[in-house]
């Protein structure tokens, strides 16, 4: 960790499994000190206890103050953390939940319309600080909480900040969920590979570095998607005979994308109402 990006705030983490492990440990590399961190969770992630084994010193006490309570568990265990957040409020804690679904205004019903809350939709790459994370603050928020927040949810990769919280399903959908699907696209591309007699280590060798390098490419460039596509696409060649079958305007990915995110976003609805 670089001494001079430390982030010196009191952090709690109530559920530390894969997204909170995956954001607590760019905090860990980058900015913020072990001993500032507070993890409440009866069973954390094995990547929390193996670093606990090898020697991870993180914060035992409770009876601090804390300036943050990143919520990390699952939206259906909401309720049994209830009264642990009714216990921090009226501390000047600034509440950041992950939670798929779960509502701003359900979160202060919890804790009180008086305190200051953040609704965020991070994305697993949070752990090699390449996430994006979409945030809407509630209006108890001030800028000075909000500046000192954007410092803290950097460390882990972009932020994009929204005023409408009904975008929140749509953002769940596409970069909440977003790198399982890069991830299949990886695995079925290895398997294809592997299909046509190319080793699994030659194929998934190959796909890694074709997605992380497209990927830096729509990043660094200042064309968009399609036109990065339709350079690499000449006539008659050979990724246009390929292309031809994944835009095929009936069965094509087009349809497959677009009702399967659709899906994504409509649990995040109804996660919101368990
Ligand atoms: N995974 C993602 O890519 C992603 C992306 C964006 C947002 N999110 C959101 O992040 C949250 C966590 O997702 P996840 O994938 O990290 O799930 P997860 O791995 O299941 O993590 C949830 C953690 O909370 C713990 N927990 C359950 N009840 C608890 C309690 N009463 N007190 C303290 N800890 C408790 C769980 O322990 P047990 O294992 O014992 O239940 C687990 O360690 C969800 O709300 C999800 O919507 C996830």
């Amino acid at each position: 960790m670089t001494a001079e990006k430390k982030i010196n705030k009191q952090i709690k983490i109530i559920g530390c499994g894969k997204m909170a492990s995956a954001i607590l440990d760019a905090w860990l590399k980058k900015s913020v000190a072990p001993e500032n961190i507070y993890v409440d969770d009866p069973k954390p992630s094995e990547w929390l206890l193996e670093k606990k084994k090898d020697g991870l010193n993180i914060n035992t006490r409770e009876d601090i103050p804390f300036d943050y309570c990143f919520i990390g568990v699952k939206p259906q265990s909401l309720d049994e953390i209830k009264l642990k957040l009714k216990a921090l409020s009226k501390k000047k804690v600034t509440f950041v939940s992950m939670l798929a679904g779960i509502r701003i205004n359900r979160l202060e019903r919890i804790i009180g319309k008086d305190e200051s809350i953040v609704r965020i939709m991070p994305n697993l790459p949070a752990e090699i600080q390449k996430g994006v994370t979409a945030v809407k603050e509630n209006e108890r928020v001030e800028p000075k909480q909000s500046k000192n927040l954007a410092v803290l949810l950097e460390t882990f990769g972009e932020i994009v900040c929204f005023s409408e919280e009904s975008k929140f399903d749509a953002i769940t959908a596409i970069s909440g969920s977003g790198p399982a699907y890069i991830f299949l696209i990886a695995e079925l591309m290895t398997e294809a590979g592997i299909n046509m007699g190319l080793s699994r280590d030659e194929s998934f060798k190959l796909v890694k570095h074709t997605i992380d390098g497209a990927g830096s490419l729509i990043v660094n460039s200042l064309l968009g998607p399609q036109k990065l596509r339709e350079n690499v696409t000449s006539p008659g060649g050979t990724t246009h005979e390929a292309l031809a079958i994944m835009m095929n305007k009936e069965n094509g990915l087009s349809k497959i994308f677009s009702s399967a995110i659709e899906a994504a976003a409509k649990r995040s609805k109804e996660l919101g109402k368990v």
